[in-house]
């Protein structure tokens, strides 16, 4: 351990064309600790998110890993440093079955396993039971629901050994019963020491898991508080949450 930040964005922009899809965000995420991004469709949230995970350069600004700077990385150096994500879409690799699609994450941590002494099938196997797929582990994933989809993009994240994680809607489109399973899947995570940070709208999900919230709103930081100070913020409830905002499911 280096004593920094797991993840740390400084003043980082993304412009696409005259669009500036983000406009100077900065912050850092400490392990064990769960940072919640929330905002209006459009915000930037998800393209932040492709900024630190090298899906797309940003304009300016730097992405730090453990205060090594990784702002022109590629994406398998990052996976490689600790950074997973997963997708607003569930994204899993369709023709595959849900252990091959777990093995192949496992193999990009191939110093991490044997540094824990696992093998991959072994990394494999410990995250599948994690969120709970361990009998689907044969099933073709390209035939799985929504909910199986996302939780093995899930456990494919962290197999890859990453200690920083981004979950981009994670409960989007989930059931009631889901989302309370993923809730406890993801404080799992957030307590073994991984740095998490996920975007959400479902306010019921983020505000029990969230330490700190940041609004964004047309690219830029809007608001940077705890949940609670969030709900009542007047300014965040006239942009993003509106009337109600406590009690949104
Ligand atoms: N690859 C891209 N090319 C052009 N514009 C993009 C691209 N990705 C996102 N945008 C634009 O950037 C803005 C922010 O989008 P996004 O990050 O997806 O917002 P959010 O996730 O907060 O809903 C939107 O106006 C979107 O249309
Ligand atoms: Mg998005």
């Amino acid at each position: 351990m280096t004593g920094k930040a797991p993840l740390e964005i400084r003043g980082v922009s993304k412009n696409y064309g005259g669009l500036r899809a983000v406009q100077d965000v900065s912050f850092a995420a400490q392990g064990g600790e769960i940072l919640g991004i929330v905002g209006p469709n459009g915000a930037g949230k998800t393209t932040l998110f492709d900024v630190i995970s090298g899906h797309t350069r940003c304009t300016r600004g730097d992405v730090l890993v453990d205060g090594a700077v990784v702002t022109n990385a590629p994406v398998n150096v990052r996976l490689k440093r600790g950074i997973a994500r997963t997708f607003q879409q569930p994204t899993v690799a369709g023709s595959m079955t849900v252990f091959e699609n777990m093995l192949l994450a496992a193999f990009f941590a191939p110093r991490r396993g044997r540094e824990a002494g696992r093998s991959p099938a072994g990394t494999a196997a410990e995250h599948l039971e994690l969120v709970g797929l361990e009998d689907a582990a044969s099933a073709n994933a390209g035939s799985l629901s929504i909910f199986d989809k996302k939780r093995l993009m899930l456990a494919t994240a962290l197999a890859t050994g990453a200690h920083v994680l981004l979950l981009d809607e994670p409960f989007g489109g989930l059931s009631a019963g889901e989302i309370d399973f993923t809730i406890e899947v993801v404080r799992r995570v957030r307590d073994r020491g991984v740095a998490v940070v996920c975007i959400e709208h479902v306010m019921r999900a983020l505000v029990s898991l969230a330490d700190r919230v940041m609004v964004m709103h047309h690219g830029a930081t809007f608001f940077e508080g705890s949940p609670a100070e969030m709900l009542r913020d007047e300014k965040v409830i006239e942009i993003y949450l509106g009337v109600g905002a406590g009690s949104r499911p």
